[in-house]
């Protein structure tokens, strides 16, 4: 059997990983796995259980019996199912984002979804594009092209900003909003964000989106 072409892109939160993932996809005809709305949905599981975040044989119990899914769709992007329900929206709110860490940051919680990640692009028959923290580094350490995707803090937040009109909170805030999560997910013992040394490293602070998949595809190319 052939494989597939298997894209891997890590970076910090906001760098602007899903937009450029879900486009590469399209462009590569491929298929986008989103493995941050695993995260999510584990998340939001727990929530609705109202188990103590902090108990973690709770948050075990939580991963081993939620039913976490993702069914790509004919457009860019990918729906989020929990245990059969669609969940896309619900798993964005500030209440989840606010407490991914303490599932994140459980080992036995990552062994259950890396294993559905994995799935996921062994059962794909087209090329697969992945975003996520530790998809170089622990998920698909054999991955074909392996992609860590930058931009400055101060970029992020004003990025974000934008994504929040109106309803925004002053830069300075979003900015140290983005640094927390930074130093937690680089931080934490299990798969921490970190930029393996075979991965190229795109800073896309200057670069608008169309740019940014150029350069991506310009990557691939490059290692095909
Ligand atoms: O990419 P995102 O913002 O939707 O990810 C949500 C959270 O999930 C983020 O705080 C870090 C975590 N995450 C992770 O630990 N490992 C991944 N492979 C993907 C996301």
């Amino acid at each position: 059997m052939t494989r597939r072409l298997l894209v891997v892109i890590d970076g910090p939160a906001g760098a602007g990983k899903s937009t450029a993932s879900r486009r590469l996809a399209r462009a590569l005809g491929g298929t986008y796995l989103d493995t941050g709305a695993m995260y999510r949905a584990i998340t939001l599981a727990a929530l609705r259980r109202g188990i103590d975040l902090a108990d973690g044989r709770a948050r075990a119990a939580v991963a081993e019996q939620a039913e976490v899914e993702l069914i790509p769709t004919d457009g860019e992007g990918c729906r989020v199912l929990l245990d059969g329900e669609d969940v896309s929206a619900e798993v964005r709110t500030r209440e989840v984002t606010g407490n991914i860490h303490w599932l994140a940051g459980d080992a036995r919680v990552r062994e259950v979804l890396v294993e559905l990640q994995r799935a996921f692009a062994r059962a794909a028959d087209r090329p697969v594009v992945a975003e996520g923290r530790d998809l170089a580094s622990v998920v698909f350490p054999d991955a074909d092209v392996k992609v860590y995707l930058d931009a400055s803090v101060e970029e992020r937040a004003r990025r974000r900003a934008k994504e929040l009109g109106a309803a925004s909170p002053a830069l300075e805030v979003l900015q140290d909003e983005i640094a927390t999560r930074d130093r937690r997910d680089s931080t934490r013992d299990v798969a921490p964000l970190v930029r393996v040394p075979d991965a190229v490293h795109v800073d896309c602070s200057a670069l608008g989106p169309d740019e940014v998949v150029a350069r991506l595809l310009e990557v691939v190319r490059a290692a095909r």
